[in-house]
């Protein structure tokens, strides 16, 4: 059997601290891990398809989630967040095209940009949301310390 390829390694510095999203985005990588591994692999292009969606669909719950958490905290850079998530999602679609149209657009580098961006975002810009939660919300409920 084909060893697994992991493109994205997690680790505890990723965690915000808040339950519902730290889970999110173990199951982004979980995601993403996986259609880097069919990628690869060469798997059947059918299945292929099937993880990128899963991943697509993911990753456009998520954002929205972590959207509308903003809006409910009236976090002040929920703006400027949503923006980046639209280059994630653009990102995707151009994942998914490519694929669809089985073509050489599809490589490797695309995933790497993904699993880079999916690193950066949530160390710098999720992490954000996760100090001002803490700074700023009375009601904690939604914050955990380890
Ligand atoms: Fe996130
Ligand atoms: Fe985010």
């Amino acid at each position: 059997m084909e060893q697994n390829r992991l493109l994205f390694k997690w680790i505890k510095e990723y965690q915000l601290g808040i339950q519902e999203f730290d889970e999110h985005h173990q199951k982004l990588v979980q995601l993403l891990n996986a259609s880097f591994d069919a990628f690869a692999g060469n798997v059947h292009p059918q299945r292929l398809v099937t993880i990128l969606d899963e991943l697509f669909d993911y990753a456009v719950y998520h954002f929205s989630a972590e959207e509308s958490w903003m809006d409910e905290h009236q976090y002040p850079r929920l703006a400027e967040h949503t923006a980046l998530h639209d280059t994630f999602r653009a990102k995707l679609t151009e994942l998914q095209q490519a694929q669809l149209m089985r073509s050489s657009e599809l490589n490797a580098e695309l995933f790497t940009f993904l699993a880079d961006w999916l690193a950066t975002h949530i160390l710098e810009s999720d992490a954000e949301y996760g100090i001002f939660v803490r700074e700023n919300c009375n009601n904690k409920t939604d914050v955990y310390e380890e």
